[in-house]
């Protein structure tokens, strides 16, 4: 089988750990780095985290530092307090400041993020296939800096985007919301994109009968997807923002359909943009479908609509069991 060698850019967050230890785990992935960014937490924090979760895979996956902040806003803190709820003085968060999992002894590498995927793609022999599910500002700032490496990229797939509805803003999705700026750099450089939005995630999303399956799996990584989601659907319960029975793994489907793209059952190549106005719609994925726009061999970008949850969770429970 030929493997796809590919970079994760996660910002270590409940369903980024997912992600990784699904890409760590299949075998039709070749993982050459995982880059750590700034988002669900401060860029300490996902980095601690993520390699907490590497050191629970054994593997040796370099992991490097990238952005502590977007390319142009500040750090969204609203975002995280609105992901986390504090009842009868105990803190309720989407995505913990540590993961559960013992504290790292790996640590990171010296070279930042955005300096390493630019010495990687400057001399990279195949193309790579750039998988990011966090605000997507390392790659921004790296085809900032060096436009020609997009030459090596042979496509970008987001966890990224949604249309009509959004999460961190009425029609904005957190990790676009969190930097716009770096989320049109890349689609407007050109290179091949895949979204993968909230309607796709949501259209999959894992529940708690899903739980005891992995409960009943029982390996150390499916006991912590359960525990993982099981946290989530609270939080979100506890938030009044769920309905107490199932939520989207986002980042985990991004990794999955690379690894099998049947697992995305309706996508639709579209005209994309990116709204940096500072009103209400900042940081929403315009797809652009009028009549007389539709797309052509120059629309590079494709939207994911919906997702195949039997197969998604086949794959998890095949791969992390
Ligand atoms: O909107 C969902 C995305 O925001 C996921 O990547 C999640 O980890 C958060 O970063
Ligand atoms: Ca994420």
């Amino acid at each position: 089988m030929e493997q796809k060698k590919i970079i994760l850019d996660v910002d270590t967050g409940s369903d980024d750990a997912i992600a990784i230890m699904l890409a760590l785990s299949s075998p039709e992935l070749d993982v050459k780095a995982i880059t750590v960014t700034w988002g669900n937490r401060p860029v300490e924090n996902c980095v601690e985290n993520t390699l907490r979760v590497v050191e629970l895979m054994n593997s040796d996956v370099p992991v490097y530092k990238g952005c502590p902040e977007a390319m142009v806003r500040y750090m969204n803190e609203e975002f995280i307090s609105s992901c986390t709820i504090v009842e009868d003085g105990v803190e309720y968060s989407l995505h913990p400041a540590y993961l559960d999992l013992p504290e790292a002894t790996k640590k990171a590498e010296k070279k930042n993020a955005v300096s390493f995927i630019i010495d990687y793609l400057m001399n990279a022999e195949e193309k790579i296939t750039f998988i990011t599910v966090g605000p997507p500002t390392n790659l921004g700032m790296a085809l900032r800096a060096a436009p020609e490496i997009k030459e090596n990229i042979e496509e970008v797939v987001f966890m990224g985007g949604a249309i009509n509805k959004g999460n961190a803003a009425p029609v904005s999705e957190a990790n676009f919301y969190h930097d716009p700026e770096a989320a049109k750099i890349i689609i407007d450089s050109g290179v091949k994109c895949r979204i993968i939005g909230l309607n796709a995630t949501h259209s999959a999303e894992l529940n708690l009968d899903d739980a005891k399956v992995f409960d009943e799996i029982n390996t150390p990584q499916t006991r912590l997807a359960a525990s993982l989601l099981r946290s989530r659907v609270d939080v979100f319960r506890r938030l009044k923002q769920g309905n107490g029975y199932s939520d989207a793994i986002h980042d985990a489907l991004a990794v999955a359909c690379v690894i099998d793209p049947t697992v995305i059952t309706e996508i639709h190549k579209m005209r994309c943009d990116i709204d940096l106005g500072r009103g209400l719609a900042y940081g929403q994925l315009v797809a652009d479908c009028r009549y007389g726009n539709e797309p052509d061999e120059n629309t590079k970008t494709s939207v994911a609509l919906k997702a195949d949850k039997d197969k998604f969770f086949k794959m998890l429970c095949e791969r992390l069991g």
